[in-house]
């Protein structure tokens, strides 16, 4: 049950992606994540291109599975400098960022005969990345943590399952065997998940950080960035409602003067521990997570209660 269409084209054993994630997804998760079953993914959106280089080879030392690199195609943002290191470490496996391409990113990548997987918010989208050729695609609801569109994923799967013919992936709000059966039965076949992975034993995420998600509830994240056209799920706390706030009070006017103040906010949470005025991209599954494991165990816990209830599920009377 568990062997899917993204298990044979991915080389994984399990049909679980741990999605890129900014200062997150480094080399240490990625190898974990891919040692346990799944595809790791390196996150490349806030590196240099000497620090993606460094990531890649790192991750090799660690795991012989595949993994794979996560860019943001925005024009501009280094990302033809990482389509070139990409190619050029031999990296197997890319994921686009949830972002609207507007160049052709996919048929570039092809070139190289890298399996592209493209994460999409809508049926739109997604019926876009498909007829520029992605292998895969990546259906994430607004539950998610980071970036997000306006749609929960429990409509959005089935919806894009329905519309493209490749194989698609759930992702968002998901951090259990419930949930990854669940999108099974949606017609998914596999999915991606960020906020559990973030509290595990190989991340190297702050200790502090850390131990506020594993406090925090469903209703623990707040939706900011609407003004910049990017709006982010991340954990409420004093700086992310302060910028809701100005967004509310001066829309537009904010704009230009919130993008300047959001900078390297990632980097203050993840990595410093600063718990209030870091921005932390966290999904509304964060009340799932309420134990640090190793990534194996996440994984085979995840595996094995999917099976659970796949069984329980055939003997229930309804
Ligand atoms: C801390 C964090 C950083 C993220 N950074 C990126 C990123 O750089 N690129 C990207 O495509 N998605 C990013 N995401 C989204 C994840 O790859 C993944 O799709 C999402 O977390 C899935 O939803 P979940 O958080 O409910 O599991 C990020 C998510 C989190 C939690």
């Amino acid at each position: 049950m568990l062997e899917t269409a993204i298990c044979k084209m991915l080389g994984i054993k399990y049909p679980i992606i741990q999605g890129g994630m900014a200062w997150v997804s480094e080399h240490n998760l990625t190898a974990a994540v891919s040692n346990a079953g799944g595809l790791g993914i390196i996150a490349a959106g806030n590196l240099p291109g000497e620090d993606l280089v460094h990531e890649i080879r790192e991750t090799y030392k660690l795991t012989d599975k595949p993994f794979g690199v996560n860019i943001v195609p925005i024009a501009g943002v280094k990302f033809t400098d990482h389509l070139k290191i990409i190619a050029d470490e031999g990296v197997r496996i890319v994921s686009l960022a949830f972002s609207d391409p507007k160049m052709s990113v996919i048929s570039e990548l092809h070139k190289h005969r890298i399996t592209v997987i493209c994460v999409v918010p809508s049926v739109r989208l997604a019926r876009r990345v498909e007829n520029e050729g992605a292998d895969i695609i990546v259906a994430m609801g607004t539950e998610a943590g980071g970036h997000v569109g306006k749609i929960a994923t429990l409509p959005l799967v089935p919806q894009i399952v329905d519309a493209v013919s490749v194989p698609v992936v759930a992702a968002g709000g998901i951090g259990d065997g419930r949930g990854l059966l669940a999108a099974l039965c949606l017609g998914a076949s596999g999915i991606q998940m960020g906020t559990r992975f973030m509290v595990s034993k190989e991340s190297i995420m702050h200790s502090d950080t850390k131990a506020r998600i594993l406090e925090a509830t469903e209703e623990d994240t707040i939706v900011t960035g609407m003004v910049t056209g990017s709006p982010m799920r991340s954990l409420s706390n004093e700086f992310t409602r302060h910028w809701q706030t100005r967004e509310k009070e001066q829309g537009q006017r904010a704009k230009e003067e919130l993008q300047r103040e959001g900078l390297g906010r990632g980097y203050r949470v993840i990595i410093e521990g600063d718990m209030e005025q870091g921005t932390l991209p966290m999904g509304q599954g964060c009340g799932l997570v309420r134990e640090e494991k190793s990534v194996r165990d996440i994984i085979d816990d995840i595996i094995s209660e999917a099976e659970t209830m796949y069984k329980r599920i055939g003997t229930m009377k309804t």
